[in-house]
């Protein structure tokens, strides 16, 4: 079987991660059945300069035909901040319809966690991508004055809520997970997260699952407290944002957060959680692993379970023997780990 995936390496540390998350992808070819084809397009900060152009309409059809979208970085300081994000990343969630944000907080290794005592970490988060507080609803008033009014709305349809709740179910069904818990601040946002709660009791009926809800304030507090109570969690776009950066703190940091944009009818796109990292960018000093594990997901996603599980085997096992870079504490450059990663996956 043939997959076809597009590939946007972006800018700065995106085009060296992605580098390493593609060696590690053509070494599975060469280990199972499974044989890619790669597409690659310019997008990100270089090609807007040199053309005026972010994402065009044409590229955003062509990826409908993909199985699978990978993605590294955007970003770049000579860019206006908001341009590539709304531009590129943004349109593509909305665009392609990416509703749910699949973010793991896993831990792989003890040492890699500020929290004392703390060995086993395993939270998948699902935040909704497409609504609330960054569906781009709003404007100002009487602009540029003393009496500027700036609203931004934060959208919640019922079809909104309701796919990505029964998502986050079906997800923890799917992946022998047993709780689902609901994070929201309907006590002080009384009508959308009202919606919510009322439509997370509705769907968890329908599951033999679990269920648990805190509020956003103190599930911060929760999960440095006892980040061994969750499983599944399912919550609205901007706490999500919130809290996988948080997450991905207590497990070792930006450089191995991993996370899907999923639509499960249509296409997946998958990238590292962390920018372009211009400050590092060059030095060859970037963590692919975030990446290469993000090519991880993409596997499972396509529903190749068995070679995903390869990939964050030999992971687990190339930070297990300290085949790390820096900011893990390790000495290796980029393309070391990438190398350490690919013979790891030889022996498991
Ligand atoms: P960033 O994630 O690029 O970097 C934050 C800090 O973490 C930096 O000190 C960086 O060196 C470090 N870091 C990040 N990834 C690392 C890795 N793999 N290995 C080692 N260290 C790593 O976020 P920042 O600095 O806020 O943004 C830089 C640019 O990236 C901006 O233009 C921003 O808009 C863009 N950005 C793009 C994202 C995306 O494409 N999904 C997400 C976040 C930011
Ligand atoms: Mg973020």
């Amino acid at each position: 079987m043939k997959l076809r995936i597009a590939v946007i390496p972006g800018d700065g540390i995106g085009k060296e991660v992605v580098a390493e998350g593609l060696k590690v992808l053509k070494k599975l070819e060469e280990l199972s059945r499974v044989s890619f084809e790669f597409k690659e397009y310019p997008f990100g900060a270089e090609h807007y300069l040199k053309t005026g152009e972010t994402l065009p309409d044409w590229a955003i059809e062509e990826f409908k035909k993909f199985d699978a979208i990978y993605f590294g970085a955007i970003g770049d300081p000579r860019v206006k901040p908001g341009i590539l994000e709304r531009g590129i990343l943004l349109k593509m969630r909305f665009e392609l319809d990416l509703y749910v944000n699949l973010r793991p907080v896993k831990l792989y290794h003890p040492r890699l966690t500020p929290l004392k005592g703390k060995n086993k970490i395993d939270i998948v988060f699902v935040r909704e991508n497409t609504e609330g507080l960054y569906a781009g609803a709003g404007g100002f008033l009487r602009k540029g004055t003393p009496q500027e009014i700036a609203v931004q709305e934060m959208i919640n349809t019922r079809f909104g809520v309701e796919r990505v709740i029964r998502f986050a179910f079906e997800y923890a069904k799917r992946s022998g997970r047993k709780k689902v818990t609901l994070v929201d601040k309907a006590n002080v946002l009384t009508y959308a997260h009202d919606l919510w709660e009322r439509v997370f009791a509705e769907v968890s009926q329908e599951y033999d699952l679990e269920t648990d809800h805190y509020y956003v304030d103190a599930m911060a507090m929760k999960m440095i407290r006892s980040p061994e109570s969750f499983d599944v969690v399912v919550t609205p776009n901007m706490f999500g944002d919130i809290l996988t950066d948080l997450g991905a703190e207590i497990v070792g940091g930006l450089g191995i957060a991993a996370s899907g944009n999923i639509n499960p009818e249509t296409t997946g796109m998958f990238e590292p959680v962390h920018g372009s990292a211009p400050d590092i960018a060059g030095k060859r000093i970037a963590n692919p692993l975030a990446a290469i594990l993000s090519a991880s997901m993409m596997l499972e996603y396509l529903n190749l379970e068995k070679e995903s599980k390869w990939i964050e085997e030999a992971v687990k096992r190339a930070i297990a023997e300290n085949k790390v870079t820096p900011d893990m504490n390790g000495n290796l450059k980029t393309y070391e780990v990438g190398d350490w990663v690919v013979k790891f996956l030889e022996v498991v």
